[in-house]
């Protein structure tokens, strides 16, 4: 796909070295639909969205943007966009619709049928096992608190790479474990909804035991392309008192440093640990624990959107609560310049400096951004295009800042745009569209936005064809 029109014409293209790769990314309960189809059982996320008062106008995964069923359709998408990747969650209760014992074949041979279709088109699958939809029967005995989940999800992991792992190289274990673990049981923004500093340090654990475990099922099985996807948001205090340094140094400990350490270090940070033990909340860590999160990867996966400054202080009132475990002390600042649909500030500086710090902090890990993209609020104009301005400038100074990265040292090996195409965003429904390809969710009509154009014009000049 070539591009004549300005408004997808990537001005200037960053560079990148040959081998990088561009793809784009999804998750499972976001696109699918078809939660009753071919046997799939019910997630955390089916109770929750169908909870009242949960979600933006009680909007569900039921329908999405069907991609159970328009599956060849969007990856011929793909292969138009000269997508070179595809990054996609698979679902644990279509494979196990228990959560454990009883497979499903029917669930498993989607993404059979999915992986030959991207292969089909030279498009290299990058799968992630838990994108946030836990079996409803695993959260029934107590979810992610619960420590035997952790077992279970390695068995669900060997599961899939028996099926898979023929023709999939690569591999993760979770997406974000932060917010399933802090969104979901501290702030209760995400399912399972619970509000508990107790509940949201076991899940913290939990889930870190059950990415170790996984691992090494997936290491033992020969995987050789193994990583894991954190969020990150750096944190900045909103003055040099030494109340704002502290509260920005506990947010970051709890959102960054508290999932990043224990695998790339063996040990939860002591600050961290502190903090957790003065809240009452601390983490449930065994005996040989440690050195099952740390289990050796190939690659981390970075999920970056935005920054946060953080003062010290009593929330204002009506404010949402925070992924913080012990105490509402500390506030978030509305960020200073503009900011996307979702209320996010836009700072590609801070990729960098993010990326650079990565290098410092896990040396010698090979980097991927497995997320990173922006919403707005996309239209199908008179001439039949989606023109998103923003989200072109949004996806180019990204990329100079992961290019600028690579240039100072930063081993960063390829990039996944949130989201292919627009979909379920959680707690706030469909209202906010990240995707580089517009879906009108009346008619499933599926539209390239000018993004996407652009992008498809950075990957055909990478690429050389
Ligand atoms: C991160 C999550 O992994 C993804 O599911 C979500 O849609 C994006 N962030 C945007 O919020």
């Amino acid at each position: 796909m070539t591009s004549t029109d300005p408004r997808t014409r990537p001005a200037a293209s960053p560079s990148f070295p040959p081998a990088f790769f561009f793809g784009a990314a999804t998750a499972a309960y976001q696109i699918e639909g078809a939660v009753d189809a071919d046997g799939r059982g019910r997630s955390i996320w089916d109770t929750f969205s169908h909870t009242p008062g949960r979600t933006f106008q009680g909007h569900t995964g039921d329908v999405a943007v069907e991609h159970y069923t328009r599956y060849r359709e969007d990856v011929a998408l793909m292969a138009d966009l000269g997508l070179q990747a595809y990054r996609f969650s698979v679902a644990w209760a279509r494979v196990l619709p228990e959560g454990a014992e009883r497979i499903e074949q029917r669930g498993l041979d989607f993404y059979s049928r999915l992986v030959d279709e991207l292969l089909s088109r030279g498009i290299d699958p990058w799968i992630t096992l838990y994108h946030w939809d836990l079996p409803q029967a695993l959260q029934d005995r107590g979810g992610w608190t619960n420590r035997d989940t952790a077992a279970r999800f390695a068995d669900y992991a060997g599961i899939v790479h028996d099926a898979l792992g023929d023709r999939v190289r690569n591999w993760s274990t979770l997406n974000e474990p932060m917010v399933s673990a802090l969104l979901g049981h501290q702030a209760g923004e995400h399912a399972p909804g619970v509000r508990d500093a107790g509940s949201a340090s076991r899940a913290v654990h939990h889930l870190l035991l059950g990415h170790g475990l996984a691992a090494r099922v997936l290491r033992d099985k020969g995987v050789e392309s193994l990583g894991v996807t954190l969020n990150f948001t750096p944190m900045t205090p909103a003055s040099e008192r030494p109340e704002d340094v502290d509260a920005a140094r506990r947010l970051d400990g709890q959102q960054n440093r508290m999932f990043l350490t224990p695998i790339v270090q063996g040990a939860y940070p002591e600050d961290v640990v502190a903090d957790l033990a003065a809240a009452g909340a601390p983490l449930p860590v065994e005996d040989g624990d440690l050195a099952t999160i740390a289990a050796p990867l190939d690659w981390l996966g970075v999920n970056y959107y935005f920054e946060q400054t953080v003062r010290a202080g009593t929330r204002p009132e009506g404010m949402a609560p925070t992924c913080f475990i012990g105490g509402e002390d500390v506030v978030e600042l509305d960020p200073a310049g503009p900011t996307t649909t979702m209320g996010w500030g836009i700072s590609p500086d801070t990729f960098t400096a993010l990326l650079l710090w990565l290098k410092d902090q896990a040396p010698g890990l090979p980097l991927v951004i497995t997320e990173n993209g922006s919403a707005w609020d996309d239209e199908v104009s008179d001439d039949g295009a989606v023109h998103d301005p923003e989200r072109v400038d949004y996806l180019l100074r990204h990329l100079q800042a992961v290019s600028a990265a690579i240039g100072t040292g930063a081993d960063v090996r390829g990039y996944f745009a949130w989201s292919l195409l627009d979909n379920f965003e959680w707690a706030r429904g469909y209202a906010q569209r990240f995707g580089l390809v517009h879906v009108d969710y009346e008619t499933q009509q599926r539209t390239v936005k000018d993004s996407g154009r652009a992008y498809a014009e950075i990957i055909r000049r990478h690429r050389g064809v």
